[in-house]
């Protein structure tokens, strides 16, 4: 694994997302994201970077449909994980992906550019983000996409567990703010719901979706 510039202590930083990631074997599903996959499932593959990569599911998913991945992180103990998962699916997957740990708010993606950028569930203050979707954007390839699927602010209505942070919510014009006119397709802006049942409490969750494509 790579390793990038110490980041600064933060109430959502290094420590937090360690701790976290400590407090169970493993913390999501391992499943690929469901709009990764829906997304993504049709493009011809190359070379892709995941932004806030976890354990890693959706590199190796990626990995495994041929992508060569690059994949950051904040977070050395999910990061080892994720290394660890990619090791069990055999070199065809490990050989593809590349762990990097860095935080992003203080980092500039690595060249030459991707023809898929994809940010799952990443949730920084504005300012970061703003100043990250816009390095994302200029990371993507003539023809490539960025992808960004995040918790929506209806979210913060439904009493779904979240942080308890406004700001670190966002919606569409967030990610399309990042994209110099005339160089996109904005080819998906869209809220969706799914059903999510955490315990016994059922709740109606909302993804902000955003898919663009740079012009070739
Ligand atoms: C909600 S999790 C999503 C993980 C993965 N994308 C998924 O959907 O399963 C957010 C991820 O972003 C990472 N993260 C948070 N802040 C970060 C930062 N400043 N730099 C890099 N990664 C960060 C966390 O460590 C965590 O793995």
């Amino acid at each position: 694994m790579t390793q990038e510039h110490d980041s600064r202590p933060d109430e959502w930083g290094e420590e937090y997302w360690n701790e976290k990631y400590r407090s169970g074997d493993r913390i999501w599903s391992g499943r690929p994201n469901r709009h990764l996959v829906a997304e993504t499932e049709g493009l011809v593959p190359g070379r892709a970077l995941d932004v806030g990569a976890g354990e890693g599911a959706d590199a190796l998913w990626l990995a495994a449909r041929g992508w060569q991945v690059t994949a950051v992180d904040i977070s050395s103990v999910a990061l080892d994980r994720a290394a660890a998962h990619a090791a069990e699916a055999g070199e065809g997957v490990e050989n593809r992906i590349t762990w990097l740990r860095a935080d992003v708010t203080r980092w500039s993606p690595p060249k030459p550019p991707f023809d898929l950028v994809t940010v799952q569930f990443m949730h920084l203050y504005p300012n970061p983000r703003a100043r990250l979707f816009a390095d994302l954007a200029a990371s993507v390839a003539p023809g490539g996409e960025l992808l960004v699927v995040a918790h929506h602010p209806k979210d913060l209505e439904t009493g779904v567990p979240r942080p308890p942070a406004p700001e670190l919510f966002y919606e569409g014009d967030a990610v399309t703010a990042a994209l110099s006119e005339g160089e996109w397709d904005v080819l998906v802006d869209d809220v969706r719901t799914a059903e999510q049942t955490l315990g016994e409490t059922s709740y109606t969750v909302h993804d902000l979706v955003v898919r663009a494509r740079r012009r070739g």
